[in-house]
């Protein structure tokens, strides 16, 4: 049975959840689900805006089904190319073999490489600034180019004031019962995992976020409908400037984020010590993890989140612990800037793991990596206690 519900007057929510999908692009655990949003948007022509991933697709088509309750579809709009909202197209067009697909340049070519020329007569190219005109609903284009991939686009209906803004604004966690962030508590349930899913899945992309965010200042926007968890349509400058600061990678709140690697503890002991010392020197906020236990996506979120962070590594193998060196590799791959940064090594008999990670981390921008590694000799004595407490000292302070 359809599951479509009205997120406005014409405006009908066709998406679904999967709360089975255990790692999001095989990559990023889920414990909440996920949810796959699209728009029917009915007038005299039908639009419906994106597909869902295929996990959805009986249930999709179902819900599309109810929206149009008996009319046809006239247009199929593909902001986003990527499976999570494409692989259905195909699917979608042989059941509306009427729909025209309205895509950018680059998401026609990418048609074409997933689904073969079987498209290719029915798409209706559209550029930046382009109309299309539905009856009272005028839809404009806006490319977006990296707001995951190169051929995003988004979309504003202008009668309805309504932007249609693809993987922008979206987050993990499955939408039950409800369908806007006003209807939950956001900043309480939801915040950490919408950090969590920009951090992760659009947080390497400050530059074109902003780009988008700069386009969208010029309109007027009474609702946002992404593809991904709650809509928006109370509060949304709140949420714009948590997008507006993690796409400047400007830190959320004042804290600290302290990440350690550890065979047998001594490292952890140290990480612990570190974090009293951080208490008593007025820091209010640590969060610590063990990159051995805690997926690094979270640790990842909380770097967006502070601006001073703590790596403390075992030197393993002359290198780096392994969880550690995919955590900074993560940190490497979404080009985190303007972070304070003390790092701590410890090893046996060579401990290199310091100047190492300090050489991941040398290539990223704006990093003001703290001079004084402490280097630890398996575990902390009165020397490199007394180090640690500077360490703490310098990254309080900075
Ligand atoms: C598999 C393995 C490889 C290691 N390789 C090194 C190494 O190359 N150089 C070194 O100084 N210590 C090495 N160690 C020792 C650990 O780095 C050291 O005992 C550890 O940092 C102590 O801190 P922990 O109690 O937090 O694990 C190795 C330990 C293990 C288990
Ligand atoms: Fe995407
Ligand atoms: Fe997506």
């Amino acid at each position: 049975m359809n599951c479509a519900t009205k997120a406005a007057e014409q405006i009908v929510w066709v998406g679904g959840n999967d709360r089975r999908l255990n790692l999001f692009e095989n990559a990023y655990p889920l414990t909440n689900g996920v949810s796959y949003n699209a728009y029917v948007v009915l007038d005299d022509k039908n639009v419906l805006v994106d597909t869902a991933d295929k996990a959805i697709g009986d249930l999709f088509l179902e819900n599309i089904e109810a929206a149009l309750n008996g009319g046809r579809l006239d247009y199929v709009i593909v902001q986003h190319m990527e499976p999570d909202h494409a692989a259905t197209l195909m699917r979608v067009c042989e059941r509306y073999p009427e729909a025209n697909v309205v895509a950018s340049a680059k998401a026609a070519d990418m048609i074409g490489q997933f689904f073969g020329d079987g498209l290719k007569d029915r798409i209706q190219p559209v550029k930046e600034g382009d109309v299309l005109e539905t009856g009272a609903h005028k839809f404009t284009f806006m490319m977006a180019p990296m707001v995951h991939w190169p051929e995003v686009m988004v979309t504003y209906e202008q009668t309805t004031k309504t932007l249609f803004s693809a993987d922008a604004f979206g987050t993990f966690g499955a939408v039950s019962g409800f369908l806007f962030a006003d209807e939950v508590n956001f900043e309480r349930d939801w915040l950490d995992e919408a950090r969590r899913y920009y951090a992760n899945i659009v947080g390497k992309y400050g530059a074109p976020v902003q780009a988008l965010l700069k386009k969208a200042a010029g309109l007027e926007i009474g609702m946002i409908c992404p593809l991904h968890g709650p809509l928006w349509r109370e509060n949304i400058a709140w949420y714009v400037d948590k997008y507006q600061k993690w796409s400047t990678y400007t830190p959320e709140e004042e804290g600290v984020l302290i990440a350690y690697a550890s065979v047998y503890g001594h490292t952890e002991n140290a990480a612990e010590v570190l974090a009293m010392d951080l208490r008593e020197l007025g820091v209010k906020k640590i969060a610590m993890y063990d990159v051995s236990v805690t997926h690094p996506s979270y640790i990842l979120s909380e770097m967006f989140r502070f601006g001073k962070l703590a790596f403390l590594s075992s030197t393993y193998n002359s290198g780096i612990f392994p969880a550690m060196e995919t955590l900074l590799h993560d940190v490497k791959a979404h080009a985190l800037k303007k972070r304070t940064v003390a790092l701590v090594e410890n090893g046996s008999w060579a401990p290199t793991s310091g100047k190492q990670m300090r050489e991941v981390l040398s290539g990223l921008q704006n990093m003001n990596v703290l001079e004084n590694t402490v280097s630890i000799r398996s575990a902390l004595n009165a020397d490199t206690r007394e180090q640690l407490r500077e360490l703490a000292r310098a990254l309080a302070e900075n």
